[in-house]
């Protein structure tokens, strides 16, 4: 296997499942983070911003950390604090950040990281695609030099914020249509594989039993993000950001189509809407994520938060 490292740049709105993933990123051999944007999603951007830092602090991720877009491109910023509280992270104590936010946005970071880079670089979009999009508007001299964007958002059969839309894309539709149209790779993990990749509290009970602050985080994290869900009558809490990396990482472990993906931006019931056409006609502009290996997927996440914990215990 090649041993060479994915440049990555992770962009979201942490947000519980955003910081899980990139706290599986961080503990995969395979990626060489190069910065941390935010974006507007699941709280307001300073929610999100100050999570983010606090991440990177508990993670010890000297990376600089970038503000990137507090609306979306035309629309009114809709959050959610139903799953993820007021703070956008709420239910485990969190170090205070080390790191200054940086003093360039996120797009001015994204556009530093990619033309500073000798190989081509991989986006990982886990909230809203504001800031991907406003990169791809700014800066398509550097369109060439993204390698991949691997993205959570979207389902090519139902939403969860609307019947039809999922949440990263209904916050921000204009924006996910500059990105499926940009021509840039994308690999999508929606809804189709996202909802089957769960971890049950059985299984999480095993990361609350290892040391350190990174496992107690994510346990406390997952107590709280299952309340919501489990409401709503999930029998686990739903990774999804962590697809976006983990299908990047391990993509043998998934089931991915080669697929054409269009963005609905008017329909009274449709707006936000990631339209699959099955038909192939040997066009397609993204990878579908549509299935996992769910055993194998949340031993994954063990394993992430096992690296944490040992080096703790081993100083
Ligand atoms: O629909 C799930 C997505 O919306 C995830 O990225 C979650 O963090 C929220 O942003
Ligand atoms: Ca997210």
């Amino acid at each position: 296997m090649d041993n060479k490292k994915i440049p990555v740049i992770l962009d979201g709105d942490p947000g519980h499942d955003d910081a899980i993933a990139w706290i599986i990123a961080a503990a995969q051999e395979c990626f060489d983070i190069r910065a941390i944007t935010t974006v507007a999603g699941n709280q307001t951007l300073d929610k999100v911003t100050y999570n983010a830092r606090s991440i990177a602090a508990l993670l010890d991720l000297d990376v600089e950390v970038a503000k990137g877009r507090e609306l979306p491109l035309c629309s009114e910023l809709i959050t959610a604090p139903a799953f993820h509280g007021e703070s956008g992270l709420d239910g485990a104590d969190l170090p205070e950040p080390v790191k200054e936010e940086s003093k360039l946005s996120a797009v001015e970071v994204m556009a530093k990281v990619l033309s500073e880079s000798d190989e081509k670089v991989t986006i990982v979009a886990t909230g809203p695609q504001t800031n991907v999009a406003a990169l791809l508007l700014c800066h398509p001299e550097l369109k060439d030099k993204i390698a991949l964007i691997a993205t959570m958002g979207g389902g090519l059969v139902n939403g969860n914020r609307t019947a039809l839309a999922e949440f990263n894309i209904a916050v921000d539709p204009e924006a996910a249509y500059i990105v499926y149209h940009s021509g840039v790779p994308i690999q999508m993990s929606g809804l189709d594989v996202c909802e089957k990749a769960y971890i049950t509290p059985e299984e999480w009970e095993k990361i609350r039993q290892m040391e350190g602050p990174v496992a107690e985080a994510v346990s406390k994290w997952l107590d709280f993000y299952f309340i919501h869900l489990k409401d709503l009558g999930w029998k686990g809490a739903n990774m999804y950001d962590p697809c976006a990396v983990l299908s990047l990482a391990y993509p043998e472990i998934f089931t991915i189509r080669e697929m054409n993906v269009d963005i609905d931006l008017s329909g009274e019931y449709t707006r936000g809407m990631t339209l699959a056409d099955f038909r192939g006609f040997n066009k397609t502009n993204c990878k579908a994520v549509m299935d996992v290996d769910r055993e194998k997927f949340v031993e994954l996440i063990i394993k992430a938060c096992e690296k944490y914990s040992k080096e703790v215990h081993h100083g």
